[in-house]
């Protein structure tokens, strides 16, 4: 429950200045409907806006993926960032003084400190391989082999890159000597301990260096690649407890303003292709580094952009990883176009033998589509000379086609392959059929993850209960979650209930809610969602009480409603209790024990009486 070092009262200061809506409204498009502001969830991918937003309250709360809170919960989802760091960037921005110990350099706890001080060590290390980079002798061969390969010096001081020189120890004894623990340092990867224990040798040596950002434009890792052609060409760094290889891109932090602006991002392959991209004015280019693209890396990247442009080697393999990677971007809810190289050329490559503008012309404004590729792909495979291979194409062809939501869009390509191949449209439209029919089969009913309560088109109530009907939940715990919702925005309602019904609740997150309710009231607090919200410090229960208060309360509350409510819930033993005598009874009945179940029936009978 406790906050860290956080005081209470840089909490409120950030709830205060952070309007919900404006904080959502950097990220979401909202629009007003009734008491409360809709979007598309950003998320989860859906194509009709199940993400709320109620000012008056202070919080969001989606219906499709059940993600809610306040603004800190918003920025800390979206931003990827722990609680701390989401307080500490909304203070900044909000120009609050960020004073609690733990927020400059970490000495709250052992695990920010280690983390700041290897966040501190690669900074160093970057700036150092940099600096022997263009400054030392040492460096002219590395420099020499960059301009050789048409890195221009400003690329160089933009992407920070360097040269690391071949003795054992160039790093090791660079950061001994400001005092960094080696030990620190080689869980880091930075450095190696040597096998007989005697002390600590650098992990990179004559390579050309590439730092590695994390969002937020802090170096978290490096990459090291041969200046000639060797093995292995690119050493990267381990992943630590900094860098994650399948959440972190390559060039994001650079990439992102551009990136959100055209809402579109290219990928390419490696960090040779990106830097030479972007000399080439292609700024919303980023990498996955050595390792394919990830979901997480997928998610990241839709959160930012609505489309992206796969700009992969030219080779098989190449066009074999941008093949594997279209589904994970589209699942991930963004529209995939792949931009198309000459076989067996990468991006850096066509730069560097046609030049900037016909790269940008002539590729990277000339993708195809995701599913063009893919016919484009499966082609290869067939030899079309011959008429077995014709039909087997067609056949895939078909195959791909049929997946398509649109019949514009299946149309569109089945008409394609009816000029090309010389067949008639109807007979290809009936392949498709018969293979849509297929999948529907192999189909699980629908996706449920995209949980639309509301249709865009059609707004009325009864669509939405149609639509996709929420579960229906027992009296007992719909009368659960009314009650907390009052008691959420009213002490003296907490209060009344408090003493009728006490922590009873049979929910156990509406127990758990309730219990910290009364102690937030009891600490002397005034009711506010949002702060008792960031109070909560776990995830299930923000969720919890965000969904909670994104219930309809139109209906006047009162006493008599209250009691009700505390009612409904107290009876739940009982009726569990006659639940279990009903049982027995059915029990005996078909045992043959008659006076045994007559016995049972007057007891539940007096029991249901009571009620
Ligand atoms: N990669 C890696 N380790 C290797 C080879 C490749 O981590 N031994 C990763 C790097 O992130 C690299 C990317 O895979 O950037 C693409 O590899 P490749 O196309 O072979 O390298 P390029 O980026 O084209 O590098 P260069 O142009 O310098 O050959
Ligand atoms: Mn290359």
């Amino acid at each position: 429950m406790a906050y860290g070092k956080i005081p209470d009262s840089v909490i409120e200061a950030v709830l205060k200045h952070h309007d919900i809506v404006e904080t959502v409204g950097k990220y979401v498009h909202l629009s007003k409907n009734g008491k409360y502001m809709k979007g598309l969830c950003p998320f989860h991918s859906e194509k009709t806006p199940s993400f709320t937003v109620t000012p008056e309250k202070g919080i969001f709360y989606c219906y499709g993926c059940g993600k809610g809170g306040n603004a800190i919960k918003f920025i800390e989802e979206i931003e990827e960032y722990s609680f701390p760091e989401a307080v500490r960037a909304m203070a900044e921005e909000a120009g609050i003084p960020i004073t609690w110990s733990g927020s400059t350099d970490g000495q709250s706890n052992e695990g920010n400190g280690e983390r700041d001080k290897l966040v501190q060590a690669h900074e160093l290390a970057a700036k150092l391989y940099h600096y022997l980079l263009m400054n030392t002798t040492h460096g002219q061969p590395a420099l020499q082999y960059l301009r050789g390969r048409g890195v221009t010096d400003k690329q160089i001081d933009q992407f920070l890159i360097g040269y690391a020189p071949p003795e054992w120890d160039t790093l090791a004894r660079f950061l001994e000597k400001r005092e960094f623990d080696s030990a620190l340092m080689e869980k880091g990867g930075l450095l190696i301990g040597k096998q007989d224990k005697s002390g600590y040798i650098d992990r990179f040596r004559d390579r050309v260096m590439f730092p590695i950002w994390n969002r937020d434009g802090k170096v978290i890792a490096l990459a090291g690649r041969m200046l000639g052609e060797g093995q292995p060409k690119y050493l990267n760094s381990p992943e630590t407890m900094l860098f994650n290889k399948s959440r972190n891109l390559y060039n994001f932090h650079h990439a992102r303003v551009a990136l959100r602006k055209s809402r579109r991002v290219v990928l390419f392959e490696g960090y040779m292709d990106v830097v030479k991209a972007w000399s080439a004015g292609v700024h919303n280019g980023v990498a996955s580094m050595g390792t394919s693209l990830t979901e997480e890396h997928a998610a990241v990247l839709q959160r930012n952009a609505d489309e992206a442009i796969l700009c992969y080697d030219g080779d098989n393999a190449g066009q074999a990883a941008a093949l594997k990677t279209i589904p994970i971007l589209e699942k991930a809810g963004l529209r995939v176009q792949v931009a198309m190289l000459p076989k067996g050329m990468d991006p850096d490559e066509f730069i560097e033998q046609n030049g900037a503008h016909a790269f940008i012309r002539e590729i990277i404004e000339h993708p195809v589509s995701a599913t063009k590729f893919k016919l484009l792909y499966a082609k290869k495979n067939h030899i079309l000379l011959e008429e077995e291979g014709q039909k087997n194409y067609l056949l895939e062809a078909v195959r791909i086609i049929a997946v398509l939501d649109s019949p514009t869009e299946r149309e569109f390509y089945l008409k394609e392959l009816s000029r090309e191949f010389d067949m008639s449209l109807d007979s290809l439209k009936q392949d498709c059929f018969n293979e849509r029919q297929q999948l529907q089969k192999m189909k699980p009913q629908r996706d449920n993850n995209d949980n639309s309560w509301n249709n865009g088109r059609n707004e009325n109530r009864e669509n939405r209960r149609s639509s996709s009907a929420p579960p229906v939940l027992p009296a007992y715990q719909v009368a659960e979650r009314k009650l907390l919702a009052q008691m959420l925005q009213s002490a003296d309602i907490a209060n009344t209930v408090h003493q009728k019904l006490g922590e009873a609740f049979h929910v156990e997150d509406h127990a758990a809610l309730a219990a910290y309710l009364y102690a937030y009231y009891a600490q002397g607090h005034d009711p506010d969602v949002s702060r008792f919200i960031a109070s909560l410090q776990d995830d299930r229960l923000e969720r919890a009480a965000a969904s909670i208060l994104m219930m309809d309360d139109d209906m006047p509350f009162d006493e008599q409603l209250l009691d009700d409510y505390v009612n409904e819930i107290s009876k739940v033993p009982k009726l569990r209790e006659i639940e279990q005598i009903k049982e027995a009874m059915i029990k005996a009945e078909r045992s043959g024990d008659n006076l045994k179940a007559a016995q049972l029936g007057i007891e539940m009978y007096k029991l249901q009486a009571r009620l």
